[in-house]
């Protein structure tokens, strides 16, 4: 355990008291037992490049590892009423709302402009629970339980793998897809220098990516979030680039812990804002040196590339993008949900 004071209420920055942290232990623990022949009955896409095989359960296409969590997670997990899951898919600015979230909700034990701030010391994930992490054993479960309210925790999972009453609030962010899916070649390349583009957007498009297909993965929640405002607020990776002040206070206010006058007047929203940058995340030892997972051969420097919109006409075929908003009109027809402002958005957003 890290000797890093540690506030009275959460959330704490979960790697202060996970005594297992720095042990190498994670995520890539062996397979429970009951559940090898539920995994080995499912759907498979084999994965290069030491990448965990994807197996398609309850119609998602999950890391191999993480199908027992998604079971442990839809019966064990005991949400509380004060909980705040940050959900997204993978690449669409997980790592910024982490930050985002964890400097608004602890902000009274952690202000966001003082020296001692742990997102100075830690990468946001490491501040962050990754719940289909935790739910790999029973171990990582009775450390969410002993974590104190209110808690903070994070997922990749679509919202069908999560318990179905859950009381607490649920932070989904996403991005547009075909920025996504450069970002995610971008980080994938890490592993797999020469995979090409064209792999990855397939992938995609078919839906056998991790936790895909995205189109799902993002409907579940959009629809959530229309039937239950208070309980799931839907953020857009594009609107928090063009004005995270305007979101970081919408944030406050949707897990219960609005800015007082006194705080905006001390310029609070600012400080976390800077603070959870791209470009100041971007200079700290934590976040360049490392790996996004102990075993997970990534480094972590590669989660902070260039956090912009519109990065994909710099990569993709007309073809390639144009296939994938043909899939986007299909899908969000009816939802009133559109990318459209970013399809021709040709300039990329600088910070
Ligand atoms: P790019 O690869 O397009 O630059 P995730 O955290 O879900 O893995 O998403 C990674 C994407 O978010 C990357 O996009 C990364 O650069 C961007 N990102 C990470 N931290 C960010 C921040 N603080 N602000 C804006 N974007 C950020």
């Amino acid at each position: 355990m890290a000797d890093a004071p540690v506030a009275s209420v959460g959330p704490v920055p979960f790697k202060d008291v996970d005594a297992d942290s720095g042990s190498g232990s994670s995520v890539l623990e062996q397979l429970p037992e009951e559940h090898a022949d539920l995994v080995s009955g499912l759907p498979c896409a084999p994965r290069p490049n030491g990448l965990s095989n994807l197996r398609c359960y309850e119609g998602f296409w999950l890391p191999e590892w993480s199908v027992p969590a998604a079971v442990a997670l839809q019966r064990r997990f005991q949400p509380r009423r004060d909980d705040v899951i940050v959900a997204s898919f993978p690449k669409c600015g997980t790592t910024w709302v982490n930050a985002l979230t964890f400097a608004t909700m602890a902000r009274r034990a952690h202000p966001a402009a003082g020296a001692g701030h742990p997102l100075l010391r830690l990468n946001p994930h490491q501040c962050v629970p990754f719940l289909e992490a935790l739910f790999r054993s029973r171990r990582g479960e009775a450390k969410l339980e002993a974590l104190p309210s209110p808690r903070l925790m994070n997922t990749h999972m679509p919202l069908r793998m999560m318990p179905r009453a859950a009381p607490g609030k649920v932070v989904y962010v996403c991005r547009e897809p075909k920025d996504m899916v450069v970002s995610l070649w971008h980080y994938l390349r890490r592993l797999q220098p020469d995979l090409p583009l064209a792999d990855v957007s397939e992938s995609v498009c078919g839906g056998a990516a991790m936790y895909g297909p995205v189109w799902d993965h993002i409907l579940g929640y959009r629809s959530a979030s229309t039937a239950r405002p208070d309980s799931v607020l839907f953020l857009r990776y594009e609107e928090l680039l063009r004005d995270p002040a305007k979101h970081v206070r919408k944030l406050a206010r949707f897990v219960g812990l609005p800015f007082s006058g006194a705080e905006e007047e001390a310029g609070v929203v600012d400080d976390i804002v800077k603070l959870c940058s791209i470009g100041h995340l971007k200079t700290l030892e934590a976040n360049k040196t490392g790996h996004v997972d102990p075993i997970f051969p990534i480094p972590r420097e590669a989660l902070f590339r260039k956090g912009v919109a519109g990065d994909w006409v710099n990569y993709m075929t007309p073809e390639m993008a144009r296939r994938i908003d043909e899939i986007v009109a299909d899908k969000f027809h009816t939802t009133g949900l559109t990318f459209q402002e970013w399809l021709t958005h040709a300039d990329s957003i600088d910070l």
